[in-house]
């Protein structure tokens, strides 16, 4: 027998359906409950809020769960490629081998972008943030591709808005760092795999042949892996929002590239070194920071702990942790900064303040510490999440299109004035 849920207002008792998902976390489905009570219900922030059923990504954030199409992300962080989980998250399933073959060389056959687009990046100011930059660039790839305009597309004109999605988001990253240092584009090869050709355009000069690193590959691949998808947060229901009103892939992409950019989102990673730079000018002491963290009169904030759904730990923060600490012995580095993050973590997670809210190191804790490892200045690093993020948000924004979801618009409970009457401008 299907359960229900009863509301009961005043002196009436209403039904309302509670529907399951398959690894049993259970809604209340209030979708008719402004039709039957004439309520809407109130929810800030969308904490206690579904917005959509999905079969992408699953998490528990009290036992520290997150698999992708059903496997663990443990798994798929050791064993297999960004390409291969980026095809798993759009299409559903893991590849075999002639079907990744294939998505390879599609996207291999779309990494250039048109040699116009360059212009923009003559736009910019040099110190533009790449997060602004990437933003605008993305959107405006809809100008180059005017068939993802178009209200209704065909299956195959789908499938290539998605394959170009894909393929010019690595040429756009690596030539934003680029332009960071003033050094000439590097155009993309197909001879390489997706994360091989994002490291040779963006650590490869003109001047000399380039060796690919595999110690740089597979970092990259395992923190591209880790940020692919989230589920909903601010950045990919966003991108499901806009694209409920039938804005093409680019431009709702764009719109998630916004959202990610805050500190209190993907902007984090960069907060978490700003605030380690900081602590260490300051002088290293992690007590008057920790301090100042827990002072309500304070606005500072540990950046890199806490999570709206992680309450027990989060699961990438443990893999990242240990890529951590082997990219950073296979590369050499002995990080002052570095030893400032194992003190605040090691003082953090004993002090009831962030026991007690259960403030443990996120993710971008750590991959900011890897993304500087690797060379990558402070401001990209939000971007290397973006990349990241591109295959979670392609596939959730074909899901919503599959799903025929009906553009999102939710209700609000009105506090202004009422009632007042126009006063003439003489007489104010
Ligand atoms: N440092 C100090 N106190 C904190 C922190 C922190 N990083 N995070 C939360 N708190 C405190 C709050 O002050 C609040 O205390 P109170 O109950 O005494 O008022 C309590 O913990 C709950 O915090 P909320 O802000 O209500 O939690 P919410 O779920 O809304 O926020 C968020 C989650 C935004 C991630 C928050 O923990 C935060 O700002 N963290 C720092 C930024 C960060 O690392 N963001 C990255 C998130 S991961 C990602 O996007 C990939």
């Amino acid at each position: 027998m299907s359960e229900n849920a009863q509301l009961i207002i005043g002196d009436k008792t209403y039904s309302l359906p509670v529907i399951e998902g398959t690894e049993g976390e259970k809604a209340i489905d209030i979708s008719k409950l402004r039709d039957l009570t004439g309520y809407v219900t109130l929810d800030v922030g969308y904490k206690n809020t579904g917005a959509t059923t999905s079969a992408i990504t699953f998490l528990d954030g009290e036992l520290g769960i997150l698999k992708y199409r059903g496997y663990p992300i443990e798994e798929l962080a050791e064993k297999s490629s960004f390409i291969e989980v980026a095809y798993l998250l759009i299409h559903g399933e893991l590849p075999n081998k002639e079907q990744l073959d294939y998505f390879q060389y599609e996207i291999s056959r779309h990494t250039l972008v048109h040699e116009d687009l360059k212009k923009f990046f003559d736009g910019f100011p040099s110190k533009s943030h790449p997060m602004g930059q990437l933003s605008s660039l993305v959107c405006s790839l809809s100008a180059y591709y005017p068939e993802s305009l178009k209200q209704v597309q065909t299956e195959e004109e789908l499938h290539l808005s998605i394959i170009k999605m894909l393929a010019k988001m690595t040429t756009l990253v690596s030539w934003i760092y680029k332009k960071s240092l003033g050094h000439p584009y590097i155009y993309p090869q197909n001879k390489y795999d997706y994360v091989s050709n994002f490291v040779y355009m963006t650590f490869g000069q003109r001047t000399e042949p380039y060796v690919l690193d595999p110690v740089i590959v597979k970092a990259m691949n395992t923190l591209l892996i880790l940020h692919a998808d989230h589920e909903q947060n601010c950045s990919t229901s966003t991108v499901r929002i806009v694209g409920s009103s039938e804005s093409n892939i680019y431009a709702s992409v764009s719109s998630g590239i916004s959202a990610l950019w805050g500190p209190l989102h993907g902007g984090a990673n960069q907060a978490v070194i700003e605030m380690l730079e900081q602590i260490k000018e300051d002088g290293g002491d992690t007590d008057k920071w920790i301090a100042k963290a827990k002072d309500k009169n304070d606005p500072f904030r540990l950046m890199g702990f806490g999570h709206r759904v992680y309450k027990n730990f989060d699961p990438r923060a443990k893999i990242i942790k240990k890529a951590c600490d082997e990219i950073l012995e296979k590369l050499g580095i002995d990080d002052e900064v570095l030893e400032i993050a194992k003190k605040l973590e090691e003082v953090a997670l004993k002090d009831p303040y962030f026991v007690e809210r259960k403030l443990y190191p996120n993710v971008d804790f750590y991959s900011g510490i890897i993304y500087r490892a690797l060379g990558f200045p402070t401001d990209m690093f939000t971007v290397l999440f973006a990349l990241g993020r591109l295959p979670g948000w392609i596939a959730q924004w074909k899901e919503m299109k599959e799903h025929k979801e009906p553009i999102g618009r939710p209700r609000q409970i009105y506090t202004g004035k009422v009632n007042r009457t126009y006063v003439e401008l003489k007489d104010r």
